[in-house]
């Protein structure tokens, strides 16, 4: 039996760092390659620079460390990728590509494709959004997700690949800062609070969105992958739910901790991306198929930001006196 040997893109990014020692913790540092178009900040393991459009050094690195399993993360994000769409569709698209056709060649036994709430559009029933609600996303981003899911089933029915995929809501996570999305304003938010600053939120008040804490993202994550491989069901992307608050919640539960905290609105173009996406998730597939439930609501996840934040930030403090 081949012994797993797991390769990350976008290793860098809010949920790679975070995954990728994740994963070190479960397999061990030399079985997971964190590659990335940029160094990393700090040398935690086994790294090497990658484009995921450049198809051969993917394939020699897949080659180097007899990689079994691929965690494809790189990607543009929703807010960024309407200031660069065509850039946005070339990453997305040809990464994934790139890594369904390395997965057939090299006869990889697992892929992970995040896919995203943005698969939706307006169209769709905006609470508890259901597993198999119409894919008529408005923005780039989402449109590369959509056809991402069907390109992964593709790969599954036609060659058999062992691919799996989630459609993570937004995430929020105390160690890395979000790379130009749509939810970022939820991750910001507590830096902010914690700083005893202001915060100028791009969305409005009221603009309920599906999100999740990133421990909860994690774990999903890795059920995914590692659940006996007649459990998944599903070869596109499964709808995946930790909770769901609006700015004006996020603020009034920040507030408890920390009580002159303020906010103001000044949506921007960014309010059209969250308005075109679900309230909140149907995820019962995800339960029944392979046993998912979140852990976190709000306010755990409210607690426990703050309590690392402040944690971080006095570090910083002692370090420079
Ligand atoms: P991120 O923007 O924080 O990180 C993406 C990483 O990809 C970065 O480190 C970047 O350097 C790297 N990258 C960009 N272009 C590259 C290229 N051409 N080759 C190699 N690396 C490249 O993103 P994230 O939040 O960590 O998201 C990871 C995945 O999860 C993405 O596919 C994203 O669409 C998906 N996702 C994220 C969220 C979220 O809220 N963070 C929600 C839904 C889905
Ligand atoms: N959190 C992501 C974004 O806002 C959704 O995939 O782009």
């Amino acid at each position: 039996m081949r012994k797993d040997q797991i390769l990350i893109t976008g290793a860098n990014g809010q949920i790679g760092s975070v995954l990728t020692q994740s994963l070190r913790e479960r397999y061990g540092n030399a079985r997971v390659l964190a590659t990335d178009i940029r160094p990393p900040q700090h040398d935690t393991g086994p790294f090497e620079l990658l484009d995921i459009l450049d198809r051969q050094r993917w394939a020699a690195l897949i080659d180097r460390y007899r990689v079994t399993q691929i965690y494809h993360l790189a990607a543009i994000l929703s807010a960024n990728g309407e200031q660069r769409p065509q850039k946005a569709w070339e990453v997305n698209m040809t990464g994934l590509l790139n890594a369904l056709e390395l997965a057939r060649d090299r006869a990889i036994d697992k892929l992970f494709f995040p896919s995203s709430i943005a698969v939706f559009g307006p169209e769709v029933t905006k609470e508890q959004t259901p597993q198999e609600a119409v894919l008529n996303p408005t923005t780039v981003y989402g449109i590369s997700k959509a056809a991402g899911e069907n390109w992964c089933y593709y790969y599954h029915q036609r060659h058999g690949i062992d691919v799996r995929s989630l459609r993570y809501p937004g995430i929020v996570g105390y160690q890395g800062m979000p790379g130009g999305g749509t939810t970022d304003y939820a991750v910001d938010i507590y830096h902010r609070a914690v700083q005893g600053q202001p915060f100028r939120c791009f969305l409005s008040a009221r603009t309920t969105l599906p999100m999740i804490y990133m421990p909860d993202a994690i774990r999903a994550t890795i059920d995914l992958m590692e659940a006996p491989r007649n459990r998944i069901g599903l070869r596109s992307g499964y709808n995946l739910a930790g909770m769901s608050f609006n700015p004006a919640e996020i603020t009034r539960e920040i507030q408890r901790h920390i009580p002159g905290f303020t906010v103001e609105y000044q949506p921007d173009f960014r309010q059209a991306i969250a308005d075109s996406w679900p309230r909140s998730i149907d995820d019962r597939a995800a339960r029944e198929h392979w046993g998912w439930r979140a852990g976190y609501n709000l306010g755990r996840m409210t607690e426990d930001m703050i309590d690392h934040l402040r944690k971080k930030y006095q570090n910083e403090v002692v370090q420079q006196s």
